[in-house]
Order: C-alpha cells, then structure tokens, then sequence
C-alpha cells in the first residue's frame, strides 16, 4: 500500500543551520515546507536542492516578528500544500546583542515576539495535524539560556522562555506529541565573531571543537525518528562546555 510522505515545517531554515536540518529531513524522505524572511535566494536554493532529491518542498515567507499573521500565512500555506504536519522544527533566531543599558521595549518585544509567541501559536495551530500524525516538536533553545551573557540579556531571557515553553508544551500535547528543545553551544559562529573570542571560547570545551549544523541535523533526525519516548528535555549540545 502507497505510505503518504512525512511533512516537516522548519522557520528560518533558508541558512546555517536551518538548511542543514531542512536537507537532512529531506534526506529521511521528508517534505519540505519551510519559512524564511529575508533571505530570498537561497530560500530558491535550497527549494531547488530538495526538490532535486526528489521531495516536495514549499517556501514560504513570514515574519515571525508579527507572530499571529505569520502563523496564519504559515498554517494556510502547509494546510494548502500538503495537509498534515509531523514535525516541526522552531529554529528561527534573532541573535540580538542588547545590553542593560541599551534593552528597549521593541527589542524585547521582538525577541519574545520570535523565541516564544511563535513557536507557541505555531503548536497551537498544528496541534490538531501534529497530534493526527503522532508527531514532534523541536525548539531550538540556546545554552545560553541557563547560562546568560549580560551583554544579550533580552536574547538569553527570551530562549530561557523558549526552554519552559518546550516542558509546558510537552505536557499539553501530550501522549501523541514529543517536544524536545536542543540547546546548542556554538555549532555556527554568527559572521564576523572575533578569532580572539572563538579562540577563548573553544578552550572551554572539552571535545575541543565547535559543533556544526550537522551535529543539530543528526540529533534532530535521532529525535524524530527513533525518540518516540523522549519527550519535554533540553538536550545540550555543546561539546561539553557546560560542565566546564
Ligand atoms: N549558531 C549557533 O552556534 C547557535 C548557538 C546556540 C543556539 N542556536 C540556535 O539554533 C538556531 C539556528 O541557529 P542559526 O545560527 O542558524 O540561526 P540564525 O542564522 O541566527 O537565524 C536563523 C534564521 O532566522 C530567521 N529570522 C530572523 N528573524 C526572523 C523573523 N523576524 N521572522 C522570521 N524569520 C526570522 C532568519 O531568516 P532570513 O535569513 O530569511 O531573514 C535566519 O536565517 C537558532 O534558534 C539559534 O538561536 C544557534
């Protein structure tokens, strides 16, 4: 009998390390669909590279900034495309440096705005498909949320609430739905970090390298294809930096 593909909905998946689980899943003989918001091209690209492989993909663009139009667009655009969803992956991230000082009202407003009432309304609104297709939930929290830098303190707060939301969602879509969150050391410098501070950094990690976005892709495709009983943890994934 003809089995119908699995569907995996990833934010901000056009680069680093959205892309790289967008393809791995691909890989697993996922559909695709996928958001992203500025970078068009290789929004194309990566359409184009998963296609290739021979799955369907869908693109879809959508500020996550405005998270209730955003999650609109994104549930009609894969109700449309492909009408079921069994994974989804929040990834979308906005590495925002704000300190005391300079924290406003609108940067945290943004930042909970993509971190936290995003990935919440996007759970709220596939609930129904999620729990049809037995599925999983992936938020991509931070380390940094356990351990805050002062000079992104709206960031790491906003990824701390991403990392509760992960334990109260697992409770609430429950028994049909696993929600895990990864908490990532680096696994992708952002462009232009000092080699003084990366060099600063990898000494305090005891596997002595960073991580990559495939090490994400790999624990994401673990998760959703054999974590069927692992549900509401924070798995870190940091080399082992945090217990340094
Ligand atoms: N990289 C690391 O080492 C690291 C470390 C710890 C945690 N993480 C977490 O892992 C995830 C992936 O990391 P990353 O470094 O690949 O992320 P990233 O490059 O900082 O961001 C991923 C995407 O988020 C999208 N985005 C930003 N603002 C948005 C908005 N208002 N609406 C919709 N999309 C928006 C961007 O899409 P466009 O480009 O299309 O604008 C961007 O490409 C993130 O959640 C991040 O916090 C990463």
């Amino acid at each position: 009998m003809h089995r119908p593909s699995k569907v995996a909905l990833i934010t901000g998946a056009a680069k680093r390390v959205g892309r790289a689980i967008a393809l791995q899943l691909a890989h697993e003989g996922f559909d695709i669909a996928f958001t992203y918001l500025s970078s068009q091209g290789e929004a194309q690209s990566l359409l184009t590279e998963i296609t290739t492989q021979g799955r369907r993909a869908h693109a879809i663009r959508a500020d996550l900034a405005q998270p209730e139009i955003a999650t609109e667009e994104i549930h009609r655009a894969v109700t449309v495309e492909f009408g079921q969803l069994d994974v989804l992956v929040n990834n979308a991230s906005l590495y925002l440096q704000a300190d005391l000082q300079s924290t406003t009202s609108a940067i945290i407003h943004r930042l909970n705005a993509i971190h936290v009432e995003s990935p919440l309304l996007l759970c709220q609104r596939f609930e129904p498909m999620l729990r049809a297709a037995r599925g999983h939930v992936i938020n991509m929290v931070d380390l940094l949320a356990e351990r805050p830098w002062p000079q992104f303190l709206p960031y790491c707060a906003s990824k701390a609430a991403l990392a509760n939301l992960t334990l109260g969602l697992a409770r609430a879509l429950a028994p049909e739905v696993t929600v895990n969150g990864i908490a990532p050391g680096v696994v992708e410098w952002p462009p232009d970090y000092p080699q003084g501070e990366r060099e600063k950094y990898l000494k305090r990690v005891p596997l002595g390298r960073t991580g990559t976005p495939q090490d994400v892709a790999s624990l994401i495709k673990f998760l959703v294809t054999e974590g069927s009983y692992i549900t509401g943890q924070i798995l870190r994934l940091d080399g082992g930096r945090s217990i340094t």
